[in-house]
C-alpha cells in the first residue's frame, strides 16, 4: 500500500516535471505564423496542450490549426520533441516509443530544434539512465545481417524490438523494424552514428549527435533546468 503510494507520487511528480518542460519550451519559442515540428511520446503531449491543442492529426484539424507536410514546408522554424536520454554534449538517444527516423527528419529541417524532458532523463553519458539501448530502424528483409554487423563491429547485443499488445516485431511508421543495441561501451557516439548508418539497410539511428540547441528538464521540485549546447 505504501509502495503504491510512492510510486503515485512519483508517476504525479515526473508528468509535472514534463509538463514544465513542455511548457517553458513552448512559452520561449513558439511566436504567431511559425512553421513547427512537433514530435511523439509522452513529454511532447504537455508542450502541444500548451500551444492549445493536442497533437493527433484530426485533433490538430478540428482545432483549426494548420497541419502541414514538409513538401509545403521544408523549413521549420522551431522543433519541439522528447528524448529518451540527454548526455553532457546535448546528443540524445531517441526513438524509445517506436520513432525515430521522421522525429530526425522534422528536427533537421528546423532552424532551431528544442527539446522536453523530466529529470530522469538527464545524463553524463549515455546508458547512465536509459537501459533499454539505441534503437535503430531497419529495412525488415535486413535486420538479421544487421544485427550481426553491428555485434561484430561495435560490440554489446542487438535485438529486435518486439510488439508487446501484437504478435510480432514493431513496425514504425515508415513500415520497418527497430533494433535496440544495448551498447557495452562508452564510444565517440558521432562516429558510431556514420558507421551504422553505413551498414546496408539501416534508415537510421535514434542517436541525434549535435542536433538539440537547448533542453529543457522538469526538475523534481518544480522548477525547469535549461541546458545549451555546449560550444567547443
Ligand atoms: C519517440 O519514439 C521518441 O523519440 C520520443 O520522443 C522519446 O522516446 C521520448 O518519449 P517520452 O516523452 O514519452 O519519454
Amino acid at each position: 500500500m505504501i509502495q503504491r503510494r510512492l510510486l503515485t507520487t512519483i508517476c504525479r511528480m515526473t508528468e509535472e516535471a514534463k509538463r514544465l518542460a513542455g511548457c517553458a519550451a513552448v512559452d520561449n519559442h513558439v511566436k504567431n505564423n511559425q512553421v513547427l515540428g512537433i514530435g511523439s511520446g509522452s513529454t511532447i503531449v504537455h508542450a502541444v496542450n500548451r500551444l492549445g491543442t493536442f497533437y493527433a492529426r484530426q485533433l490538430i484539424l478540428q482545432n483549426g490549426l494548420n497541419l502541414s507536410d514538409l513538401e509545403r514546408h521544408p523549413e521549420l522554424d522551431v522543433a519541439i520533441d522528447g528524448a529518451d536520454e540527454v548526455d553532457s554534449n546535448l546528443n540524445l538517444i531517441k526513438g524509445g516509443g517506436g520513432c525515430l527516423a521522421q522525429e530526425k527528419i522534422v528536427a533537421g529541417c528546423a532552424k532551431s530544434f528544442i527539446v522536453i524532458a523530466d529529470y530522469r532523463k538527464d545524463s553524463k553519458n549515455f546508458g547512465d539512465q536509459w537501459k533499454k539501448g539505441i534503437p535503430i530502424e531497419v529495412l525488415p528483409m535486413a535486420y538479421v545481417p544487421i544485427i550481426k554487423s553491428i555485434q561484430k563491429q561495435f560490440g554489446g547485443v542487438a535485438e529486435l524490438r518486439m510488439a508487446v499488445s501484437k504478435a510480432g516485431p514493431v513496425v514504425t511508421d515508415n513500415g520497418n523494424f527497430l533494433l535496440d543495441w544495448k551498447f557495452d561501451r562508452v564510444h565517440d557516439w558521432n562516429t558510431i552514428n556514420t558507421a551504422i548508418k553505413m551498414i546496408p539497410g539501416v534508415v537510421d539511428t535514434g542517436l541525434f549527435i549535435n542536433m538539440a540547441e537547448r533542453v529543457y528538464f522538469g526538475m523534481e521540485d518544480g522548477s525547469v533546468s535549461i541546458r545549451d549546447k555546449p560550444v567547443h
